[in-house]
């Protein structure tokens, strides 16, 4: 029982002696019983290194390297640009493979606010977003591709942009099921396949 009280004092003592400098401050640097790594052999970026021949620590990029993802040798297909202006038309095929990959991905993305058949009346508006405008407009009928292409990457005022979202072929792809909208909303009888006309005419 005396050892015991001993022991229980001395860890007492020996406790708040150490906590006791938790947090104080001092010039003198800090006990290390691990170092955890906090320490290691590096090179400051632009600092000399005589092991090679340059003497430089930062390596040159090896010639001829590009970021991971950022390369693209088609410019039109990747900014909508072409010298340095709004492209027109497309820089994909465009069939009926790439409409229909373009009314799915319009469904998803671009529908809640521009609507089913793009005349601007989406769920959204219902709750106050009135500034969508409806794409059966003749400014945006005579808008080139590249702009669009531009819009739905980087967005426009309150609407956000879709480029992190949507791969590049996906883009041109809505862009291509856009013009199908705007087409069926503003097509004459002589569009129509002539063994079809007679529906319309009825
Ligand atoms: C959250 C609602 C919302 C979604 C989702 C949305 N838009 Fe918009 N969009 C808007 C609004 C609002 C404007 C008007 C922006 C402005 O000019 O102020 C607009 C404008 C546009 C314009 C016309 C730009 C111009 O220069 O006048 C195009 C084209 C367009 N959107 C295409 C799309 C496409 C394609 C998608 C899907 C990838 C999409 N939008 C998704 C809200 C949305």
């Amino acid at each position: 029982m005396r050892y015991f009280i001993f022991i229980f004092i001395f860890i007492i003592v020996a406790t708040v002696s150490i906590m006791g400098f938790r947090g104080s401050k001092s010039l003198k640097p800090p006990l290390e019983v691990f170092p955890d790594m906090d320490r290691m052999g590096k090179y400051k970026p632009q600092a000399e290194n005589t092991f090679y021949v340059d003497g430089m620590a930062d390596r040159p990029a090896v010639p001829g390297t590009v970021a991971a993802g950022s390369f693209n040798e088609d410019h039109y297909f990747s900014t909508g640009k072409i010298n340095n202006q709004w492209g027109k038309g497309f820089p994909v095929k465009v069939n009926h493979k790439l409409i229909q990959l373009g009314e799915e991905k319009f469904n998803i993305h671009c529908s809640v606010c521009h609507g089913l058949s793009g005349d601007g009346n989406g769920i959204t508006k219902t709750y106050g977003m009135i500034a969508t405008p409806t794409y059966h407009s003749n400014r945006l009928r005579s808008m080139p591709e590249g702009e669009i292409f531009n819009t739905i990457t980087h967005g426009k005022n309150t609407m956000g942009a879709y480029g992190v979202k949507l791969r590049l072929q996906e883009r041109w792809a809505i862009i291509a099921y856009m013009r199908t909208l705007q087409k069926s909303q503003n097509a004459r009888l002589e569009d129509v396949p002539l063994d079809m006309r007679k529906v319309f005419l009825q």
